[in-house]
Formats: structure tokens, C-alpha cells, sequence
């Protein structure tokens, strides 16, 4: 990965509509994109991999009025990801998720998976009751994914472009999503960009010291 080339680029506005991601590349980001880690390991999503014209084009279509001018990049993506995210927390997915770790071998010390679980459910409570930030804090983690992800579509050489101009309950509606008990939190357009429209200005960011404090 050329981190010199990323730190000066701008995202990908632009894409070329005549290139689609190899599948192997794309079955490497998805694999990839499953391997993110969350905090006490929630797992809170599930992933909508909008691939044919069809899909876009209903994606695009239910973006919402105000957000139109989002829709050519994702038309032209060679793929476009729906992250979601549970709306609540069901004691069915906490249930799922101590199941799987048990099934994978996480732990093998019953004492040490049972004190993970009661940390978990402590952790999780505090969130729920004492923070009250549960949505939030499960949104975070469906970020952190998509920022790791867009660091490995970079290694592996495919344009990833985040996009939050959606009206999430317009999408979540034209995909059924909040019926399986989640909601949409941010797209995220992956494919090759149009080199005849890269933005060639430099990018603006914050001066170090109005960033950084050492101590
Ligand atoms: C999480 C996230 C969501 C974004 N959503 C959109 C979007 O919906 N539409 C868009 O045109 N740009 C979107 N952007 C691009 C930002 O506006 C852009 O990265 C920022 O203005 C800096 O510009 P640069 O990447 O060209 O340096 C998004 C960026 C991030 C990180």
C-alpha cells in the first residue's frame, strides 16, 4: 500500500463503469470485511453487496430526493456495500454470538468463556442503562469496518468511496432491512476510478499542530 499516494488523494468521486472488481479481489474485501473486530466482539451487522444494474438502480432510486447527486457514483461503482447495523440488541443476538465463539473454540476454559460472557453482558449493559448510547456504540463499530475496509480495498488496489447522502429510512425500506431488525448506517461505493475526472487540487486538511497534542 502506498500511504504517501493515499495521504494526498482525494476519495474517489468518479467511477469507471466499464470496470468490475475481479471476483477473487472482491471475495478477498469481503473476507476481509468479515474479519473486522467490534468491541466485546457484538458483531452487530449484516452487509447487502449491491453487485448487478438492477440493485443499484434501486438503490439509487430510493436515496432520497435531497441526496440525487450521489447516485452516478453508485451506478458506476463496479459494487456498492449497504452497511448495516441492529437497531436493537435482542438477547437472541447476544445468544448467537456466544454460541458461534463457543463453536469456533474462542475459548476452550469454560471458567475463562464464562467470565467473557458475564464481562460481555456487564459491558453491555452499562451501554444500554448507564451510557444509553447501545445504537451509537453498535454504529461505531459498523465504522470502524468501514474505515479497515477501505484501507484493505486500497491494498488491494480497488477506489473506495464512503457515502452518508442517503436517507436511511428510504433504503431500509426498499431492501426490507429493518424487518430483519436492522438499520442502515453508511454505503460504502468500491470499484476503478474515471481518469479522465480525478481531482487534481490538493486536498485540505488541518495543520498538525491544530491536531495533535503531545504530553
Ligand atoms: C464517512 C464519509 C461519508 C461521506 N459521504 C459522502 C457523500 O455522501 N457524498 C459525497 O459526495 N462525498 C461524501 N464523502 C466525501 C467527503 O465529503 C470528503 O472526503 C471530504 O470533503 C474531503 O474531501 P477529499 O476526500 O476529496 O479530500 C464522505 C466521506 C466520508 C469519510
Amino acid at each position: 500500500m502506498d500511504l504517501d499516494k493515499l495521504m494526498s488523494k482525494h476519495l474517489t468521486r468518479a467511477f469507471d463503469p466499464t470496470k468490475t472488481i475481479p471476483e477473487e479481489t472482491l471475495q478477498q474485501l469481503l473476507k476481509f470485511l468479515r474479519s473486522t473486530p467490534s468491541s466485546t466482539n457484538i458483531q452487530p451487522n449484516h452487509f447487502y453487496v449491491i453487485a448487478t444494474a438492477e440493485g443499484k438502480e434501486h438503490l439509487v432510486a430510493n436515496l432520497g430526493e435531497r441526496f440525487q447527486d450521489n447516485g452516478g457514483k453508485i451506478l458506476n461503482s463496479s459494487h456498492t456495500i449497504i452497511l448495516t447495523t441492529r437497531a436493537d440488541l435482542p438477547e437472541s443476538h447476544i445468544k448467537e454470538v456466544f454460541d458461534k465463539e463457543t463453536a469456533d473454540g474462542r475459548f476452550a476454559d469454560p471458567a475463562k468463556r464464562a467470565l467473557w460472557q458475564s464481562m460481555t453482558r456487564d459491558f453491555l449493559n452499562l451501554r444500554n442503562y448507564g451510557y444509553k448510547d447501545l445504537n451509537h456504540w453498535m454504529e461505531k463499530q459498523t465504522y470502524m469496518a468501514l474505515g479497515m475496509t477501505m484501507m484493505a480495498a486500497a491494498e488491494l488496489g480497488v477506489e473506495a468511496m464512503p457515502l452518508e447522502g442517503f436517507d436511511p429510512t428510504s433504503v431500509d425500506k426498499a431492501f426490507k432491512i429493518r424487518e430483519t431488525g436492522h438499520t442502515t448506517t453508511v454505503l460504502l461505493a468500491l470499484g476503478y476510478p474515471d481518469l479522465t475526472r480525478v481531482y487534481t487540487d490538493p486536498i485540505s486538511r488541518f495543520e498538525p499542530d491544530r491536531l495533535f497534542t503531545f504530553a
